[in-house]
């Protein structure tokens, strides 16, 4: 690791792993090659692990990919743009000219500091640290009526970019399956793809549901079959749910209770997660 200093993910980020990285360490295999995290997201998991070794981490989100891939290559610019956007207090238009700009990064296939540091930005003040795109791929999350200070701790992202320089990373933005095909023998595989939905309903069977459907679920759950007889070291989350379940039966389950955001319901304030080994 390149320094000594804890790193925090940079974004809130749905399915972000912060709560449970106690469970999802201790789970961790003591010994294996290359590291792999075909669902990066937040990097919660990957930021606290540092691991020393070979890292393959791969999202499907091209805008996310691009912010670790600046954060890699131009952290001193990102930390400008961000900081030029927060010397102006926030209110709704600026919050929709922001948007208004990175949308137009997006239209434009344009992946730079400047879309890193508006993404950073959006996601801090945006309705409930959402992502979320429509059907044409443009981020359409609202505003959140607050007023914040600085987007970033500068320490902690200085820290990130000082890691992803020094350690051995390649960063990629290719489907979960594709990135896999390279894992071998001896490598640690760490899936944390979007959430089962808690009731399996007829839309969901038709339908996506968060991006990833049902058949995508199938598609995960053979590939890990088959990294398992590879001889690879597997790891998965997800919900406690019984498409899950069924999915890995014959592999060891872990399942344990979580917060969810706070609802007015107070039975619906707790869920079940579950952690999936092979090993
Ligand atoms: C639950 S989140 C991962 C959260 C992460 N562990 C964290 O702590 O923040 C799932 C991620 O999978 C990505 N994703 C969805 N479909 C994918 C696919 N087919 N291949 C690769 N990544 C995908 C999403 O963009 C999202 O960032």
């Amino acid at each position: 690791m390149a320094s000594n200093e804890k790193m925090f993910p940079i974004l809130k980020w749905a399915g972000g792993k912060t709560q449970i990285l106690d469970k999802i360490i201790q789970n961790m295999p003591c010994k294996y090659n290359n590291y792999y995290e075909p669902f990066l997201g937040g990097a919660s998991v990957l930021l606290n692990l540092a691991p020393n070794k070979p890292i393959f981490v791969n999202d499907i989100n091209r805008q996310l990919v691009n912010l670790y891939t600046q954060l890699k290559e131009n952290v001193e610019k990102v930390i400008q743009e961000v900081n030029k956007m927060d010397s102006t207090p926030c209110n709704k238009d600026l919050y929709y000219e922001a948007r208004k700009k990175y949308n137009d990064k997006i239209a434009k296939q344009i992946f730079d500091a400047e879309a890193a540091a508006l993404m950073i930005w959006l996601n801090k003040h945006c309705f409930n640290g959402l992502y979320r795109v429509n059907r044409q791929g443009f981020f359409n999350v609202p505003f959140n009526n607050k007023f914040y200070g600085k987007s970033i701790n500068e320490n902690n992202v200085r820290v990130i970019a000082d890691y992803l320089k020094k350690s051995n990373i390649t960063i990629t933005c290719l489907d979960f399956e594709v990135i896999c095909a390279n894992v071998e023998k001896g490598d640690f595989v760490y899936f944390d793809s979007p959430y089962a939905p808690e009731s399996v309903t007829a839309s969901f069977t038709n339908y996506t549901f968060n991006g990833f459907s049902l058949a995508d679920h199938e598609r995960l759950a053979s590939l890990f079959k088959r990294l398992d007889k590879l001889g690879a070291k597997i790891m998965l989350s997800n919900n406690d749910v019984p498409l899950i379940k069924r999915l890995y039966a014959g592999y060891n389950i872990h399942s344990f209770d979580v917060k969810r955001m706070i609802n007015r319901d107070a039975n619906k304030r707790f869920g079940r997660e579950v952690i999936i080994t092979n090993y």
